[in-house]
C-alpha cells in the first residue's frame, strides 16, 4: 500500500478515531482533508495541526457532499484516500414508545446511508486515481451485536456487508476496498454513555491508528484490532454465547 503522498480524506475527523487517523497519515507526509459538522471543533484542529485541511459538511446532506467534491477537485486535484469514518451511536429501548424514533432514523441515515452517498459522489475522483483506497470505518459490534445499541449495532453489521459486496466491484476500477472494524476506543462517541471500563478495556485513538497503519501498509483488507478478532471468532465458533457476554444487561438505564 502507498504509504505518502497521497490526498486523504476523512468524514467526520475532527475527533477521536477519525481525527487520529487524519494524525496518522499526516505523520507519514499526505495531504490529509478532514469533515465534521461542527465548525469550531475543526478550527480547533487546525490550530493543532496547521498542514490539515478542514470542510464543514455534513454527510447526510447531499447537496453539502456534492459541494465537497467540487472544493476537493478544484484545490487539490483529485482524491486517492477516502475514509467513511463519521459515525454516531445511540442507547435505545426498543420496548419503549416512548423512543426518539427521529434520532434512531438519524443513526441510519449517518452511519449507512452516508458511506453509500459519499463514495457515491467521490467515485469519479477515485476512478481517476492511480492508488484508490476507500476505508470503511465499521466496527466489532458488526459481528455480534450490543443490545443496548441496537440500531448501531444494525448499522454497523449493514456497513460491514455492504463492504463484503462492493470490494469485488470496485476492485476492476482499480480501487482498493479496506475495512476498520474498531474495538472499543474511548472517544466522544460514548460522551452522556456509561461503559463499563472494567470489562470493555477501552483504547486509545492514538493505539488504534498505530494498529490500523501496521495492517493498513501491508495491504491487510478487513483490519480487525483488539477484542475485534475475537468476536470476530466467536461469532463463528460460538454465537450465542459470546451474544450472551456481551449483553448481560440488554436495556440501557432511563432509555
Ligand atoms: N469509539 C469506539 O469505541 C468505536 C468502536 C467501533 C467503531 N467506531 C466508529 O468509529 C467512527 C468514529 O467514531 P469515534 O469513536 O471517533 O467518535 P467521535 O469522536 O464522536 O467521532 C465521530 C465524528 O463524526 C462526526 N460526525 C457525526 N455526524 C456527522 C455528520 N452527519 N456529518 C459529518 N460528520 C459527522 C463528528 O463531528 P461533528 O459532530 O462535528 O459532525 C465526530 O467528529 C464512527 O463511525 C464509530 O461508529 C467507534
Amino acid at each position: 500500500m502507498i504509504q505518502s503522498n497521497q490526498i486523504v480524506l476523512i468524514t467526520g475527523g475532527g475527533s477521536g478515531i477519525g481525527l487520529a487517523l487524519a494524525q496518522k497519515f499526516l505523520e507519514n507526509n499526505n495531504t490529509v482533508i478532514i469533515t465534521g459538522r461542527n465548525l469550531s471543533k475543526l478550527e480547533k484542529v487546525k490550530n493543532e495541526n496547521p498542514k490539515i485541511h478542514i470542510y464543514q459538511s455534513d454527510v447526510t446532506d447531499d447537496p453539502e457532499v456534492r459541494m465537497l467534491v467540487d472544493n476537493i477537485l478544484q484545490k487539490f486535484g483529485g482524491l486517492d484516500v477516502l475514509i467513511n469514518n463519521a459515525g454516531i451511536m445511540n442507547l435505545v429501548d426498543a420496548g419503549n414508545q416512548e423512543n426518539d424514533l427521529q434520532k434512531q432514523m438519524q443513526e441510519i441515515e449517518i452511519n449507512y446511508n452516508s458511506p453509500i452517498r459519499v463514495l457515491h459522489y467521490f467515485l469519479p475522483l477515485l476512478k481517476k486515481s492511480k492508488n484508490a483506497v476507500l476505508v470503511n470505518v465499521s466496527s466489532g459490534l458488526a459481528y455480534v451485536p450490543f443490545a443496548q445499541a441496537p440500531v448501531y449495532s444494525g448499522t454497523k453489521s449493514a456497513l460491514h456487508f455492504w463492504t463484503l459486496g462492493i470490494r469485488p466491484q470496485l476492485k476492476p476500477h482499480g480501487i482498493k476496498v479496506v475495512e476498520l472494524l474498531p474495538p472499543v476506543v474511548r472517544t466522544d462517541i460514548f460522551n452522556g454513555i456509561e461503559v463499563n471500563e472494567a470489562d470493555l478495556k477501552p483504547i486509545l485513538p492514538a493505539k488504534l491508528a498505530d494498529l490500523f497503519w501496521k495492517d493498513y501498509i501491508k495491504g491487510k483488507e478487513e483490519i480487525t484490532p483488539g477484542i475485534s478478532k475475537k468476536l470476530k471468532l466467536m461469532s463463528r465458533l460460538a454465537p450465542r454465547f459470546i451474544f450472551k457476554q456481551l449483553n448481560k444487561k440488554p436495556i440501557p438505564n432511563n432509555k
